[in-house]
């Protein structure tokens, strides 16, 4: 499969996520970063490494990455994902050790080391992938493109505007959309359309292992969260939405464009500039942005990956 990396907070999202990606033969992870985001890093890096363990997964290396945005910030989601990011069900004690060294070194041995270009799966904030970038520019030659969930082109979830991944850190996403690399953005108008619900979660549940009913599980908690916060009937599943999009970009339709992020709105800090209709004529697109997705083809994408991993 496509080599790729996730780097994630996770978090109840972030955790389907890394079970579609172990789940599918269309890629093959080579490793997971985390950085904080729906939780401290240090809990994230917990929770990567018992989401992997759940999984089987043992052999793919997990990094500890970025504690705060590059201007030392730390905003955090525990409010949508609980005091540990990923509560709900219990989870197996870690089986495995984090990787020495940080996750930027992990990114670059492993991008390094490729013989295949390397896709970047961002689905927190996207600090220790600028990191990677301003600190380790030659690794660019070796990254097939970076995808991340993040932004919108309407409205926010964390603040009327933002997003919470790019409001999270704003001068990062600044770093990647600014590169040069291929870069596809997967936003809330398009993870707004990926919803778990009753039917979604049945069909997890009534899978026949543990990995099937921690999903329903963790669907669970955060529908609740969501049903709390948002008033949704049914939550968002967000960051799978780019695994799903390497696998098969074809489940969604992308439209080119200029995408900006505001660094410095006294109330729109964070919120993506998506300029779908060409207003800023001398502004060339720098990435594809997801617009509309299939939801029944994704759903079986996922469930048919969950269903693999709690199989094997
Ligand atoms: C994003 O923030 C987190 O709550 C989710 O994991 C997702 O990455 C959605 O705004
Ligand atoms: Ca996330």
């Amino acid at each position: 499969g496509l080599p790729i990396v996730i780097d994630c907070d996770p978090g109840h999202d972030d955790a389907v996520a890394l079970l579609l990606a172990v789940g599918s033969e269309a890629v093959d992870l080579k490793a997971v970063t985390t950085t904080f985001g729906n939780c401290s890093v240090e809990d994230a890096t917990r929770n990567a490494v018992q989401i992997l363990t759940l999984a089987g997964t043992t052999d793919v290396p997990v990094a500890r990455g970025a504690a705060g945005s590059l201007d030392g910030l730390s905003t955090l989601g525990n409010y949508v994902h609980g005091a540990s990011g990923l509560d709900g069900p219990p989870m197996p004690e870690p089986g495995f050790e984090v990787t020495g060294g940080d996750a930027v070194e992990l990114l670059r041995r492993v991008i390094e080391s490729s013989d295949e270009k390397v896709t970047i799966a961002a689905t927190g904030p996207i600090t220790n992938v600028a990191q990677l970038l301003l600190t380790r520019p030659a690794v660019k030659d070796g990254i097939r493109e970076v995808i991340f969930m993040g932004g919108s082109t309407e409205r926010g979830n964390h603040t009327p505007t933002a997003e919470f991944n790019t409001y999270a850190d704003p001068e990062a996403l600044d770093v990647v959309l600014g590169s040069g690399l291929p870069v596809r953005m997967v936003g809330l108008n398009l993870t707004h359309q990926a919803l778990a619900n009753p039917e979604v979660v049945e069909r997890m549940a009534a899978m026949d292992h543990v990995v099937g009913r921690t999903c329903a599980a963790w669907m669970g908690f955060f529908g609740a969260s969501y049903n709390r916060v948002w008033e949704f009937s049914a939550p968002p599943v967000h960051d799978p939405c780019t695994i799903a999009a390497i696998i098969q970009p074809d489940l969604i339709e992308w439209r080119e464009a200029f995408v900006a992020v505001e660094l410095d709105g006294r109330w729109t800090r964070g919120t993506t500039v998506v300029d779908l209709h060409r207003r800023y004529p001398e502004q060339e697109p720098n990435a594809q942005v997801a617009m509309t997705l299939d939801a029944e083809r994704y759903w079986d994408l996922v469930i048919e990956a969950v269903d693999h991993v709690g199989r094997r």
